[in-house]
């Protein structure tokens, strides 16, 4: 098992490994406290892994409640915030008592706003359970609801006491959304760790490793959160630093949402990443092999890195996102892989930022990129 301490305001524990969740009751009520537990899950995860939390819960003394809400991206809403808020009231909780958020981002990012917000804010346990969550969504603090106007809108940094990652939760994942958190892992090396990059070019981490190496999988997790907690141990409310983790997101957020959200995340992500490093190669700023790269692994991650959609379109829709700050926008500027820095940028600058990526992406044919994604899976 790894256990890897982040030092936030309030400092807490990550723990991974397997056969976690039979664990989880010692592991909550040592960090959390409190005498009633809620597991906040959805309608997928709850029937899977909510029974052997609830039990380990109560093996160690806890009052257990479950709410269930219905799986998918459009519950990240405000009323299924007040649903789980009014559960908890009805159940009688006091800010003592524990939120425990057993699932995907979408969980998380929920049930960490509601115990941010129930009676001004109680214990919070995550135990993801995607490796989205693993990576990303359950490490930092960050929670969140989608408001009608865009994604993430409300929110609170409320970091979680403790975070338990059972990889073995991984194996009932459908492909697409391992392939989502991949997004996430190909981030954190380009952002900041050369030899994870290219440690995935020799062996990705796909369905089969999962089945073939769970311990080699549990290891990548592990070294995803230790470069989570260094950027957020540096800008814990992203004044600046952690900003980092941003890497490909405005674009690919701008692209999830011109694609109706039925394109996944990690696939958004992965051309959001190509885009920008393209743009950023076109300024010579960054190795040429850079966008290269990044599509290459991502396609062998299985994710999709062919964008449909051009700069202009992009632009516009971008515009919307709240990372944007007035007339200026933060962009992740990649220069090689390992190596990123963050520029403030006029809007206009951005907009000709992401003409400069389609034009260099165009260059060398999307169409090319597609073809080469299929010779890959026979030469690779
Ligand atoms: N997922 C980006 C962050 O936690 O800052």
């Amino acid at each position: 098992m790894y256990t890897i301490d982040i030092p936030a305001s309030t400092p807490y524990k990550v723990h991974i490994g397997t056969m976690l969740l039979e664990a989880s009751g010692e592991l909550v009520r040592t960090a959390c406290g409190g005498e009633r537990a809620v597991i906040v899950t959805d309608s997928n995860v709850g029937p899977l892994y909510a029974p052997i939390v609830s039990q380990s819960l109560k093996s160690v003394g806890y009052e257990v409640f479950t709410f269930t809400f219905s799986a998918g991206e459009r519950q990240k809403r405000a009323s299924t915030l007040i649903d789980i808020l009014e559960f908890m009231a009805e159940h009688e909780f006091s800010r003592s008592d524990a939120v425990v958020a057993l699932g995907g981002g979408v969980t998380g990012d929920v049930a960490g706003f509601a115990a941010a917000c129930y009676m001004r804010g109680c214990p919070l346990a995550q135990i993801p359970t995607s490796l989205l969550a693993m990576v990303d969504s359950s490490v930092g603090g960050k929670t969140a609801i989608d408001l009608k106007a865009g994604k993430n809108l409300a929110g609170a940094f409320w970091q979680p006491r403790v975070v338990i990652a059972d990889v073995g939760c991984l194996g009932t994942l459908e492909p697409e959304q391992l392939a989502d958190g991949c997004g996430e892992v190909i981030k954190h090396g380009v952002i900041r760790d050369s030899r994870l990059f290219a440690q995935l070019e020799q062996t990705p981490l796909t369905t089969e490793l999962l089945h073939s190496d769970l311990g080699m999988v549990a290891a990548i997790i592990a070294r995803n959160v230790e470069i989570k907690r260094d950027v957020v141990a540096a800008d814990e409310r992203e004044a600046h630093a952690r900003k980092l983790l941003n890497f490909g997101h405005s674009a690919g957020h701008a692209i999830e949402a011109l694609e109706e959200y039925k394109l996944g995340h990690g696939s958004c992500v992965a051309q959001g990443m190509v885009l920008i490093a393209s743009a950023a190669v076109m300024r010579g700023a960054c190795d040429a092999s850079v966008p290269d790269r990044i599509a290459r692994l991502a396609r062998r991650c299985g994710l999709d890195t062919t964008c449909r959609w051009d700069a202009d379109r992009i632009y516009t829709e971008a515009l919307h996102d709240k990372k944007r700050a007035g007339e200026h926008i933060d962009v992740v500027m990649p220069h090689a892989i390992g190596s990123c820095s963050i520029e403030c940028m006029s809007l206009d600058d951005f907009h000709e930022l992401l003409r400069a990526g389609d034009c260099r992406h165009a260059a060398c044919g999307h169409e090319d990129m597609a073809q080469a994604a299929g010779q890959e899976a026979n030469t690779l």
